[in-house]
């Protein structure tokens, strides 16, 4: 055979592959409002950046006829490219190959390519589309998930791993999303379950259909298992390549820096007048991030799930910054399980990643009740606490307006390493509010008067101004300023700077046992 024959083959080998299980298929895939993997690739990465590896893996089974049902690359894609110009590593389940379920082989090649990222340090995107686990290859296919979700564990907190749902992802295959970084789903086109509407059906003799059981709108509000949503593949594509912006491309690095025209200095003297006189009325928590950070631009994830507290990426004079910020426009801003869950978890992802942590404070305190009691506000407030203490990361705190209790302790309090603790002239920082100190404190007073309605508010009124206000914290040093809020963004980028090459240290130990 000519050189040149040779190469033709080549060539004709390649195009075969990229067909992946044929015309028909990609039809059908395209029908259901879906891209093919290589096209999901090619959204993602920098155009023509893409370098595949292993294209021309076949699987080995041979059990229930599978030796005659062989598709070059097997059923995912794998490789790498860049996106803003860094390299990231990708796998992308291409379901029209045996619905992309998961083989051994299959298995393999994810792992690989994780091996790669793991050595060069660089973050890894899976692209979801899968049937689950390869019925016809039995335990081989289990093994091969198994693998990867000790390879998942094995990266966590070294490089950032991302997963979108782009199809079905079912069953134990569910791990792997669950042990990484962030995971992103699609509308309407994706979801996630452990056992589909059938199996609910026998076992429960329950009525319920994909989108209810394990849609993306469910995972991204009630259970909290899908941080972001795209409208369609584009936009969760989008989605991606925003979101590693904010990321450093291993543990070892920082985030990179982005250069902004957007003044450090500069003041906003609405934030003098955001807080309502008024302690019980709320405002918008992100209103005053967004006067606050580069451009006014808040990547907010994890949206609309515990809206009690806000979590996300923004810069600051160009450097990252995760914001983690109660939200007085929901629940008051109070700290449940949910909330606490969701923040430990942000506050974790972000020491783990060199990303500063700015948290803004306006809480009234733990959310009480048997409802939270019973379903363990206790272990679940602990984890935030947790993530704060042990985080060494820089760490600010902006109080607000309140900072009640134990919620004051938790929320980034000078206590648990606080780098720079500022307060707003508007901060409340006391053991709790004036309302329920004096029911408490002046209990038999009240019940002796003759107007316990005006005695009770001339008793709050004491309260508020002997404690509802950040001075005394000033006066011990557990708030290092108390600041004009024009002056926030000026002050917040001086500390970034200050203490960005800050050091903290953990006692050296196996890890940490967080509450789980
Ligand atoms: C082998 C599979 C497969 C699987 C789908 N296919 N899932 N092949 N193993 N797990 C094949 C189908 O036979 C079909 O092949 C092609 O993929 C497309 O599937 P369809 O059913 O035609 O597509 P659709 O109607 O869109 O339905 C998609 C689906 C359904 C809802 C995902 O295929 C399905 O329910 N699959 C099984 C899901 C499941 O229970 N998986 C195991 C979960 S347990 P042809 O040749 O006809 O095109 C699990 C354990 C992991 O994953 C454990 C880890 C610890």
């Amino acid at each position: 055979m000519t050189t040149d024959a040779k190469i033709e083959m080549l060539l004709e080998k390649r195009t075969q592959g990229q067909l992946g299980g044929g015309e028909e298929r990609i039809q059908r895939q395209h029908e259901a409002g879906r891209n093919t993997a290589r096209e999901r690739i090619n959204l993602l990465l920098d155009p023509g950046t893409f370098r595949e590896v292993d294209a021309f893996i076949e699987h080995r089974s041979i059990n229930f006829g599978m030796d005659k049902k062989k598709f070059m690359g097997d059923s995912v894609v794998t490789g790498w490219g860049t996106i803003d110009g860094r390299l990231v590593y990708v796998y992308s389940q291409d379901f029209t190959v045996l619905g992309g379920s998961v083989g051994h082989v299959h298995a393999e090649k994810i792992l690989k390519i994780m091996e790669m990222a793991m050595k060069t340090g660089a973050p890894i995107i899976g692209l979801n589309d899968s049937g689950g686990a390869r019925i016809q290859e039995g335990v081989d296919a289990l093994a091969g998930y198994a693998d990867i979700f000790l390879q998942n564990t094995m990266a966590s907190g070294v490089i950032p791993q991302i997963s979108v749902i782009m199809g079905p992802c079912a069953g134990g295959a569910v791990y792997s999303p669950a042990l990484t970084d962030y995971t992103i789903m699609v509308r309407n086109t994706s979801y996630m379950f452990i056992t589909g509407p059938n199996v609910v059906k026998q076992v429960l003799n329950e009525d319920v259909t994909f989108d209810e059981l394990g849609g993306a709108d469910v995972h991204a509000s009630k259970s909290g298992a899908c941080h972001l949503v795209g409208e369609d593949e584009t936009e969760a594509l989008l989605l991606v390549r925003e979101l590693l912006s904010y990321l450093p491309q291993n543990n070892m690095e920082d985030p990179p820096y982005h250069a902004t025209t957007d003044d450090p200095l500069r003041g906003d003297d609405s934030l003098n007048t955001i807080v309502p006189d008024d302690p019980t009325k709320p405002y918008d928590i992100k209103t005053i991030i967004e006067k606050v950070v580069d451009d006014g631009h808040f990547f907010e994830v994890h949206e609309n799930y515990a809206g009690n507290i806000v979590v996300g990426y923004a810069r600051l004079g160009g450097q990252a910054i995760g914001i983690v910020a109660n939200q007085p426009m929901v629940l008051a801003g109070v700290l449940d399980i949910e909330a606490s869950q969701k923040a430990a978890r942000f506050v974790r992802t972000c020491d783990a990643f060199n990303i500063p942590i700015v948290t803004f404070v306006d809480v009234p305190g733990y959310m009480p009740g048997k409802e939270q009691e019973h379903a363990g506000i206790i272990r679940s407030g602990a984890k935030l606490l947790f993530a704060y203490c042990e985080a060494t990361v820089p760490k600010l705190t902006v109080t607000t307006r309140k900072s009640y209790g134990g919620a004051y302790c938790v929320m980034s309090s000078k206590h648990l390493r606080g780098d720079l603790n500022l307060a707003w002239p508007t901060a409340e920082i006391a053991v709790m509010g004036p309302e329920g100190a004096v029911e408490i404190i002046n209990r038999r007073e009240l019940s002796e008067a003759e107007d316990p309605v005006s005695k009770k508010k001339e008793l709050a009124d004491e309260y508020r101004a002997t404690f509802a206000h950040p001075y005394i914290a000033a006066s011990r040093g557990y708030v290092d300023d108390v600041i004009i809020p024009s002056e926030t963004r000026a002050r917040l980028i001086n500390a970034l700077q200050v203490f960005a090459n800050k050091r903290d240290d953990n006692p050296p130990k196996k890890h940490g046992n967080i509450p789980l």
